[in-house]
């Protein structure tokens, strides 16, 4: 197996408050001592309480910002390395998507602009090529030709993900990282766009670090998960070991916080 990104001794910091006379009081790392791989082809899950770190994680990952300390390598090359030209070639194999694909996406564009305009970027195709192209990742992913020449504020929340889905592929990234890609969307709207991810992961090759607080995800979505605590990882391993026997009691109260469902007939109230 070849390591797709492997990640150690991550640490990241936000400014500290001032204190009283003017001296800097060090804030408690966001990140810190965070090491993970992800193999290519394969998903590790981010889990962990609001505010544990994994959206600074991800953005770390892409250098969205910049670390205090740790080495990042994807597909064996050291990130943290590269001159603003490389890091720009490396985007292209990095993509992101959010929760709120609408905030991610151009409200003045149409569906079709949107999707064509990283074509235009990345790939220097012509206008027709990319309309072709545009049209086809979109067809890929579940939206039809007549949802083409729409904005996005016509479409539904799953469709606008689907659009995002899209717009990330067009430059052929080995590694997406979803941070909280689902968590807006009705249940039945979630194990779509969960199943179209896996989909387009078996047929491309991707590789998906998937943030998320939302442990019932994890086992459809992940082959392995690193549970997060106040900055750090403090258990990780496949999703099928990590859920039947977690090490840490901190990963037991996540678990239990899944709700089972109820078969209707032991629901009836007894009161
Ligand atoms: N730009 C920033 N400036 C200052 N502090 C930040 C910034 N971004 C994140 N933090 C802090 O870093 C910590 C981790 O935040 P992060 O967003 O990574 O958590 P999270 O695990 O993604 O939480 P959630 O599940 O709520 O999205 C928090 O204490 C947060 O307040
Ligand atoms: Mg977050």
């Amino acid at each position: 197996m070849t390591a797709l990104l492997e990640v150690t001794g991550l640490r990241k910091s936000f400014g500290g408050r001032r204190g009283l006379v003017g001296t800097r009081k060090a804030a408690a790392p966001a990140v810190h001592d965070v090491a993970f791989t992800i193999e290519a082809g394969r998903s590790l899950a981010l889990v962990g309480e609001s505010g544990a770190g994994k959206s600074t994680v991800g953005r770390l990952v892409l250098r969205l910002i910049e670390p205090d300390a740790g080495t990042i390598r994807f597909d064996g090359v050291d990130v943290r390395a590269l001159g603003s030209r490389e890091l720009r070639g490396l985007r292209r194999r990095m993509q992101m998507i959010f929760q709120d694909p609408f905030s991610a996406l151009d409200p003045r564009m149409s569906i079709a602009e949107a999707v064509a305009e990283p074509l235009a970027i990345h790939q220097r195709l012509g206008r027709a090529d990319r309309d072709r192209r545009a049209a086809a990742l979109l067809d890929r992913v579940g939206i039809g030709g007549r949802y083409l020449e729409r904005f996005p504020a016509e479409l539904s929340g799953g469709q606008l993900q689907r659009v995002a889905i899209a717009r990330a592929l067009t430059v052929e990234p080995a590694l997406i990282v979803c941070d909280e890609p689902v968590a807006a969307l009705d249940v039945s709207v979630q194990a779509q766009v969960l199943n179209l991810m896996q989909e387009l992961q078996d047929e491309l090759g991707l590789s998906y670090l998937f943030i998320t607080h939302d442990l019932a995800l994890v086992e459809v979505i992940a082959d392995r998960v690193a549970v997060m605590s106040a900055g750090t990882i403090v258990e990780e391993g496949p999703v099928n070991d990590v859920f039947a026997n977690p090490r840490q009691e901190y990963t037991r109260q996540l678990l239990s916080a899944i709700p089972i469902p109820v078969p209707r007939s032991s629901r009836i109230s007894t009161a």
